[in-house]
């Protein structure tokens, strides 16, 4: 095939899904998780937190029973605001698909693209810089946040400040480092003033999330707070309502809880959110703290 004629099914194709992304179409069924082999060892053998300890080979790990079971769908709703034009699809990587260097070349290569990005002129002349995500690429748990705050605006990463403290003893209790989760948000510039994400920002956002879970292809996302799950998901059930079940967001299985902000205001929902975590380790087959 020529170059000329790749790059114009490249653009048809991407035109198509743009016009069913309009439609209110968020992801498309993938092809289902390769399947590991199951060997006694296999089968005797405990899910770890990450992906791929260090030292071992690229592997891709069966999805918990429970998760698939117990998935369901949030009331979907129709989207109002117009999405920006999709850029370029990224260039091919130089190393083996699938690999840690090969996901580390595409979010390099994403990070790059968002770096630039003005598609929300409020926010890319306020912010200080932009905020892509951090985390291990080979993570199993991607965990999404809100936006960036200020002290993430002023150090690139997300949650560093008061919500990212309580989210390190979170990831304590439940037996989880920084190191086995990916972790981004559903804006990565701050909004002035920590406003809310509008819907207009959070959709000229949103080819950079799905970047971000398209490379490290989660077997769990946990949404923090109803800004997440209600962007994620398309929903506009409520975080009260969402929060102790479990949803198919393309190969990932999604659970939600509060955002930790949120718990450092309301100690008291800190219970029910202790819960969303035990479901959460449950279901990725972890040790569940009593
Ligand atoms: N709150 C978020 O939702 N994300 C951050 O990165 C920091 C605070």
């Amino acid at each position: 095939m020529t170059d000329n004629s790749s790059l114009a099914i490249n653009r048809a194709l991407r035109q198509e899904l743009e016009g069913w992304r309009r439609a209110g179409l968020s992801h498309l069924p993938m092809a289902p998780r390769k399947r590991t082999a199951v060997t006694p060892a296999a089968t005797s053998a405990k899910p770890t937190a990450t992906r791929n300890p260090p030292g071992s080979k690229t592997v891709s790990r069966p999805m918990p029973p429970t998760a698939v079971r117990n998935a369901s769908r949030p009331a979907p709703v129709t989207l109002t605001h117009a999405l920006p034009v999709a850029s370029e699809p990224l260039p091919p990587s130089p190393h083996p698909a699938g690999s840690r260097e090969d996901r580390e070349w595409r979010l390099n290569q994403l990070r790059q693209r968002v770096a630039g990005c003005t598609r929300c002129q409020e926010l890319a002349s306020t912010r200080t810089q932009t905020v892509f995500g951090v985390g291990n690429p080979e993570a199993r748990f991607l965990f999404i946040g809100e936006a960036p705050g200020a002290d993430e605006d002023a150090q690139g990463e997300p949650f560093v400040g008061a919500a990212g403290q309580l989210l390190n003893k979170i990831l304590v209790a439940c037996g989880l480092q920084r190191d086995d989760i990916y972790i981004c948000n559903i804006l990565r510039c701050r909004p002035p003033g920590n406003r809310k994400p509008l819907p207009e920002e959070a959709a000229n956002c949103r080819e950079w999330l799905d970047g971000q879970i398209a490379i490290i292809d989660p077997e769990f996302i946990v949404c923090w707070g109803a800004t997440a799950a209600q962007n994620l998901m398309g929903t506009e059930e409520s975080i009260g309502r969402l929060r102790g079940r479990s949803f198919q967001h393309g190969r990932a299985t999604v659970l939600c809880t509060y955002h930790p902000s949120y718990l450092l205001r309301n100690p008291a929902a800190k219970k029910e959110a202790w819960e969303d975590m035990k479901l959460f380790l449950k279901q990725a087959g972890l040790p569940v703290p009593a």
